[in-house]
């Protein structure tokens, strides 16, 4: 038998950085994904093929970890495709660590529930990278946009449908780790200011909830367009990140922002059916697809 599973990226709307220090963020999965088969694989060694992450340690992880804990005594063959590469900071080491416990669980009829499989992927994505808020995983796991706070403590699936972005890669790869450490860095020195910037940013969460829900796209640009300067302060945008936001923005978007650690990898922007075109256009003029 083999299970086919699924496991999106994500992109952060409001509250990155903070959210590593307990302050809850928004995060929402996006329609690219990774996809695995996965199967009892004929020798009693595991074999993992994922050409898509840059190493396969994440799922190499995961599957020791639940054959322990599950006592699964066959080798797992795990096979990934992907509908975006790790070079695109759509958070492709959770997605896949993600794809494969999903298709553990199902392979080996464990029933475990969500929260259960977050927590699972939590850990493993902690013991093989040592850092990280797990918002990502959760957007993998609960595959919609969620309310996330302090290590899955508070996951709340949010219903923002009609919400209109248009997601900005700035074709360089960026290391969430670096800025993980540079933000940290940045806190032992002048910790009254970071932490006043993180209390800012969880104020702009909590509004931009409302705003979401109230379907006022308008004042959540512009939640989105604050949060963007919180995180100008914190060090973390880039010249080709600022110029990407600034060229949406001339354009009649609602907000942009970065997206992420920071650094490179994406923005995004908050758009209407009139303004996606012209946004789409602006973005690649500044050098980004
Ligand atoms: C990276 O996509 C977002 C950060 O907040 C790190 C994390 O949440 O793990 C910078």
């Amino acid at each position: 038998m083999t299970i086919r599973s699924t496991a999106p990226g994500k992109l952060i709307l409001l509250g990155e950085h903070a959210v590593v220090y307990g302050h809850p963020c928004i995060i929402t999965a996006v329609s690219q994904a990774i996809h695995a088969e996965v199967a009892v694989n004929n020798t009693s060694e595991d074999l993992v093929i994922a050409p898509q992450v840059a190493k396969t340690d994440f799922i190499d992880e995961l599957v020791k970890y639940m054959k322990k804990k599950y006592n699964i005594q066959q080798g797992i063959r795990i096979e990934t495709h992907a509908d975006f590469s790790d070079k695109t900071g759509l958070g492709s080491s959770s997605a896949a660590t993600v794809v494969a416990c999903k298709g553990i669980n199902a392979l080996f009829n464990l029933g475990l529930s969500q929260k259960e499989m977050f927590d699972i992927c939590f850990e493993t994505v902690v013991m093989v990278q040592g850092s990280g808020s797990g918002a990502d995983i959760a957007a993998a796991v609960f595959e919609g946009t969620v309310y996330y706070q302090n290590k899955g403590e508070i996951i709340e699936p949010l219903d923002y449908s009609s919400l209109q972005l248009v997601i900005g890669n700035t074709l360089h790869k960026a290391s969430t780790r670096e800025y993980i450490q540079k933000v940290a860095k940045l806190r032992e020195e002048k910790p009254q200011f970071v932490d006043s910037i993180f209390k800012e940013i969880a104020e702009l969460v909590h509004q931009g909830r409302k705003h979401l829900k109230e379907k006022n796209y308008q004042e959540f640009g512009n939640i989105v367009n604050e949060n963007q300067l919180l995180l100008h302060k914190l060090e973390v945008s880039s010249d080709k990140l600022d110029n990407m936001i600034d060229a949406a923005r001339e354009v009649g978007a609602l907000g942009a922002k970065l997206s992420g650690a920071g650094g490179g990898d994406n923005m995004f922007a908050v758009v209407t059916s009139d303004t996606k075109k012209s946004v789409e256009e602006a973005i690649e003029k500044a050098g980004g697809k």
